[in-house]
């Protein structure tokens, strides 16, 4: 077990260790990297891209219900947008990760923080910008956890910063609480609380270490689901799940106590005939645990939640793998760049996912919703948002040092993962007008 009583710590290791999957160093092991760079990114050859029509009728629509427009906002547009985030990282109520925090690290070029996403839609199809006490008010007397990886913590970061932006008395800033297994936030004037559990597989799971001290590989448990957040089930009223970058390295998984199959680890003996070329399986049946432990949970004490999967979020290393891979773009993509490769595979599967278990909380009537909150085609386009070198104070400052090491994975905040809240409080809206609607019939 890593430092489950601190989160900060357990997400500073993942970072560290992960510098295959998540950050590109000039040096890193090479048995890894080969493989690792062998699968394309961009190139694996069927297009999974979902068409809008398609995605129209999934969740990832909110309908406003006094106009018969609808909005897709896993489609769209960035757009210029003079007015700028609603943070900035000075305040006391926004504690990010130093990694994050661009702008304090030196980034020069301010110019990523000031576009907004236009969903397709019709004219009147805006996303609204974040409300701080609008949000507050629907999560009054709620839980909301968020379970994932660092990227999800990245998301939860963002919120937090953008709740402490109000000018409301400091009874409604989000407040750290010590929680064993989380970092939680809770908000005195909303009794609501926030939570992050670091959870990257979703099911139990031992982390590949970079050290000698343990293997270079993962172990993970695909038909347990992990208990250092689904023990605190009874407590959450609204989860937002993910998973993904943990998944591309030498793994072994195990179903009903055995070896199922390894990933990348060739010279195993232990692995013999066991051999998968992907993750995909694995990852759709971590999912599926996941989703099912939630909704077998919450139906067997008849207790009502929310679940919303966020998918994937793409990386943006360019250039060689061994050249120091590096995010240089300074502006978003236009809207020709398509969701493929292992991005949509993996958003595909998340898409499924919900699906099945939206069919399995049928059942329960209303009491298990779930939605999907696809960010994937919004984060493909923003190349410019990540920390890149800036992910490190004033890497430059020293003239430019042979090794620097770049962060493609994770988002600057302030910074478009601020978008993805945004989209979160649209479905927030959309889920709690419906629960009083089943209560008022
Ligand atoms: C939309 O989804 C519903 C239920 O999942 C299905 O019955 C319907 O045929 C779908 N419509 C389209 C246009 O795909
Ligand atoms: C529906 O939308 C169209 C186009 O935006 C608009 O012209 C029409 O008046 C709307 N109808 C209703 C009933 O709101
Ligand atoms: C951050 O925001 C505060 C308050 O809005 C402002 O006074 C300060 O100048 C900002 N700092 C930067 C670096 O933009
Ligand atoms: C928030 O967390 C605190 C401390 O764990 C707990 O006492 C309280 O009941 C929680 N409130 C909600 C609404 O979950
Ligand atoms: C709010 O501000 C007061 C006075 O500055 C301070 O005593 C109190 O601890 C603050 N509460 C929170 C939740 O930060």
């Amino acid at each position: 077990m890593m430092g489950v009583t601190n989160p900060f710590k357990v997400s500073y290791t993942l970072f560290v260790l992960f510098p295959v999957a998540l950050i590109l160093f000039y040096y890193v092991p090479l048995p890894f990297i080969t493989s690792q760079i062998k699968l394309p990114y961009s190139s694996i050859s069927t297009p999974l891209m979902v068409s809008v029509r398609a995605s129209s009728n999934s969740s990832d629509i909110i309908e406003d219900s006094n106009k018969n427009s609808s909005c897709d906002y896993s489609n769209g547009k960035w757009i210029h947008d003079q007015r700028g985030p609603l943070y900035n990282g000075t305040s006391k109520y926004c504690k990010m990760k130093k990694n994050q925090n661009c702008i304090a690290n030196g980034r020069p070029n301010k110019e990523y923080l000031y576009w907004r996403w236009k969903p397709n839609g019709n004219d009147d199809c805006n996303l609204p910008r974040f409300d701080p006490r609008t949000f507050l008010q629907l999560i009054r007397n709620r839980h909301v956890a968020f379970v994932g990886d660092s990227v999800s913590r990245n998301q939860i970061e963002s919120l937090i910063c953008m709740l402490g932006s109000n000018n409301d008395d400091n009874s409604s800033k989000p407040k750290r609480l010590y929680h064993k297994g989380s970092r939680k936030w809770n908000i005195v004037s909303h009794n609501a609380n926030l939570s992050f559990y670091w959870s990257p597989f979703l099911v139990r799971g031992d982390m590949r270490s970079k050290n000698n001290n343990g293997p270079h590989y993962n172990k993970i448990y695909l038909d347990h689901v992990n208990e250092r957040w689904s023990r605190d089930l009874d407590e959450m009223d609204m989860i937002v799940i993910s998973l993904g970058h943990w998944f591309d390295v030498p793994s072994i998984y195990y179903e009903s106590g055995s070896i199922s199959s390894c990933l990348k680890l060739p010279q195993l003996g232990d692995c013999n005939n066991h051999h998968v070329n992907d993750f995909y399986d694995p990852l759709r049946k971590a999912l599926r645990v996941a989703l099912d432990s939630i909704i077998e949970a919450k139906a067997s004490k008849n207790e009502k939640v929310d679940v919303i999967v966020r998918t994937y979020s793409p990386s943006h290393f360019q250039g060689d793998w061994n050249k120091g891979g590096s995010c240089l773009d300074d502006k978003p993509y236009g809207g020709e760049k398509q969701v493929e490769g292992m991005d949509g595979k993996i958003r595909r599967i998340e898409m499924e996912e919900v699906e099945i278990a939206k069919e399995k909380a049928k059942e329960f009537g209303g009491l298990i919703r779930l939605e999907i909150m696809d960010v994937t085609k919004l984060a493909l386009l923003r190349p410019d948002g990540h920390p890149g070198p800036y992910m490190n104070p004033y890497p430059f400052a020293k003239g430019v040092p042979e090794h620097v090491q770049n962060d493609c994975v994770h988002w600057c905040l302030p910074g478009p993962i601020d978008t993805w809240n945004e989209i979160l409080l649209e479905i927030v809206k959309k889920l709690v007008q419906h629960h009083h609607q089943k209560a008022e019939q």
